[in-house]
């Protein structure tokens, strides 16, 4: 949702945020800002706008001297993106300089005591609050204030505090919110996310819940919420910088798209072992598979969608009846959660703030709880009661592209693995099912082939008012999934209808020339889809249909079909999704769009 970086050391600070902060632009990029202890006092530059604003108007940061400092980089909440409102943001007399990444709840609460005290206030933020609360604690002693502004603000931080007093020292703490530090042989660093610090080290402490890292330059020391001290195991990142970066793609998201073979990959192999699925992570004993009632998926966004398209696999494959719901109202809608049930969360980021809610949620009333994350030893990942990693690699678009074709993976594995173990599925199937799943990463590599033919059929479409997605059962999931990505990349509205449902009302929006994209999949309803077909035709429509490569037929019908290789009927979201995600692409970049940074759009949503 934003971002914070740190950095206390030899060298001079402010290149080094901004280096920082150029990592986790993905997490907001509508105002940034920097605050450096010039070895005087506590400057702060900050600008709306995108972080070369702030590049620019600092001259790549030479302008700041210090070498101690933290910077942030912004995605709207309280305030509107102004440079006011943009972090860090400073104590009563400017002695204390604070960035914040979350939502302090009682915020209005905590302004108006504070105004009553002779405080005033010079944003509109509720990260102001901290600040102004930490210079009202603090007595000299920094940690002690810390503490007691935990004990004081409700909701999630991860902050990134310097005190004038005290120039040779970072302070960190999160709650619900993600952060990470770490140590170079030049100094320490804070980040919300690991890309942030990869460039200097490897080695990364992953802060947990009302935590308190101490950053001088050559050590990191941990308290909690009472102020003792705690030890901390650093992780090693595996994963190599340049899974971060463009590595000669116009953008991240065609980067990421055309990674899906070996993503897919990545999350399959592992798991199949001499042809069986083998989940060890699922800790599950065939009993407790064979118990099972009922499973609820809660999830947000793509995340979600892979969850509708689960229930069809779960239930047509397992028999095991499945609620998906979006986890902003699974947390709140009072669920049913019988004996026997299993929950899963989906989310790439693991700090989706209403996932990470619907899993507490989960866990209070009792059921099992499953995270399929992506990020590792993220919040949902490390609550979960289990959890199944989509080895998918740092995702930076902001459109998901392959950590959604991941997450499909994840769940075919499951359900199959369920479907084996109560009886469901017979060996010839189990086998023939295993070869189509293999079959995957070369089917997706032939689809992103044929990118220049779609590219010229986006073109088409630059100026398009409204785009519709139809699709029936399984396809109906990847039409939410295409409609989506459209929506949130090209800025044209987009709707996703389940194909018998569009003449219940939506088919009034069909005029001459709108383009419905039919995902056509299943062969039981290939009529029915035809049918649905005719009747957007006949209103003017043109047709897009994505299909499987044995029903030529469809070509009597719609104006221009893409074919899918063949699979297994379960699988075909994993195929008919790219050309659905090259669609989408095309049409941003034709229309000169910041694709990897949709406005108003953040890539992990950890306010609620
Ligand atoms: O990190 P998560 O998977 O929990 O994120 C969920 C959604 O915010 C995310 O899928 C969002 O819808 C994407 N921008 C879609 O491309």
């Amino acid at each position: 949702m934003c971002g914070i970086v740190g950095y206390i050391g030899k060298k001079q600070a402010a290149p080094i945020l901004l280096d920082g902060l150029s990592k986790l632009e993905y997490r907001g990029y509508d105002s940034a800002g920097m605050a450096v202890y010039d070895g005087k006092n506590i400057q702060i530059q900050k600008a709306a706008g995108r972080l070369k604003v702030l590049d620019e108007q600092t001259h790549g940061g030479s302008t700041m001297p210090g070498t101690i400092g933290i910077g942030h980089t912004r995605w709207a909440t309280h305030g509107a993106p102004s440079d006011n409102n943009a972090h860090p943001h400073y104590n009563q007399d400017e002695t204390i300089a604070v960035v914040h990444n979350g939502i302090i709840e009682n915020y209005l609460k905590l302004r108006k005591k504070l105004i009553a005290k002779g405080y005033s206030f010079r944003s509109e933020t509720d990260t102001e609050v901290v600040a102004m609360l930490l210079g009202y604690y603090y007595k000299g002693d920094p940690l002690e204030a810390i503490v007691k502004v935990m004990h004081r603000v409700e909701g999630s931080y991860a902050l990134g505090i310097i005190f004038a007093d005290h120039p040779d020292v970072v302070y960190s703490v999160r709650k619900d919110s993600p952060l990470i530090v770490g140590q170079s042989e030049d100094g320490s660093l804070i980040a919300s996310d690991v890309p942030a610090v990869l460039k200097y080290t490897r080695d990364v402490y992953f802060i947990q819940n009302e935590e308190i890292a101490v950053l001088s330059e050559d050590k990191i020391t941990f308290y909690n919420i009472d102020g003792e001290e705690i030890e901390k195991e650093p992780k090693r990142i595996e994963w190599d910088i340049n899974a971060a970066e463009k590595g000669g793609y116009a953008h991240f998201m065609l980067k990421e798209m055309n990674e899906q073979p070996k993503t897919v990959s990545d999350t399959l192999n592992p798991r199949i072992k001499d042809g069986q699925i083998v989940i060890d992570e699922l800790g599950m004993s065939d009993e407790e598979i064979r118990a099972l009632r009922k499973i609820h998926i809660a999830a947000c966004g793509s995340a979600y969608h892979a969850g509708i398209t689960g229930k069809y696999v779960f239930e047509g494959l397992a028999r095991i009846p499945v609620e998906v719901d979006l986890a902003s109202e699974f947390r709140y809608r009072d669920p049913i959660i019988e004996e026997n049930t299993l929950v899963i969360i989906i989310s790439q980021s693991g700090e989706t703030a209403d996932s990470l809610a619907a899993l507490r949620e989960a866990k209070q009333r009792g059921a099992l709880t499953l995270g399929i994350v992506n990020v590792v030893g993220s919040s949902i990942a490390r609550e979960a009661d289990r959890v199944m990693y989509t080895l998918a690699g740092p995702e930076i678009a902001v459109a998901t592209t392959k950590a959604y074709t991941a997450q499909l993976i994840a769940l075919y594995l499951l359900a199959m693995k369920f479907a084996g173990v109560r009886g469901r599925l017979g060996n010839d199937a189990y086998a023939s099912m295993i070869k189509d799943l293999k079959a995957i990463p070369a089917q997706i590599q032939m689809l992103l082939a044929n990118k220049e033919d779609i590219q010229r059929f986006a073109n088409r479409y630059l100026a398009a008012r409204d785009i519709f997605f139809i699709g029936r059962g399984i396809d109906h999931a990847i039409s939410l999934e295409g409609s989506l990505k459209l929506k949130e990349i090209s800025y044209i509205h987009s709707e996703a209808y389940a194909a018998g449902e569009l003449k219940h009302g939506t088919i009034s929006l069909i005029e001459e020339g709108t383009l419905v994209t039919a995902v056509v999949t299943q062969e039981d309803l290939y009529k029915k889809a035809i049918s649905n077909i005719v009747e957007v035709r006949t209103r003017g429509a043109f047709v897009m249909a994505v299909t499987n490569e044995d029903n030529t037929e469809i070509e009597k019908t719609a104006d221009y079909v893409i074919y899918i290789p063949k699979t297994n009927r379960y699988f075909t979201n994993s195929l008919a999704i790219v050309p659905l995600q090259l669609f989408s692409y095309y049409v941003s970049v034709g229309k000169g769009l910041d694709v990897d940074k949709p406005r108003n759009l953040a890539k992990s949503v950890t306010v609620e």
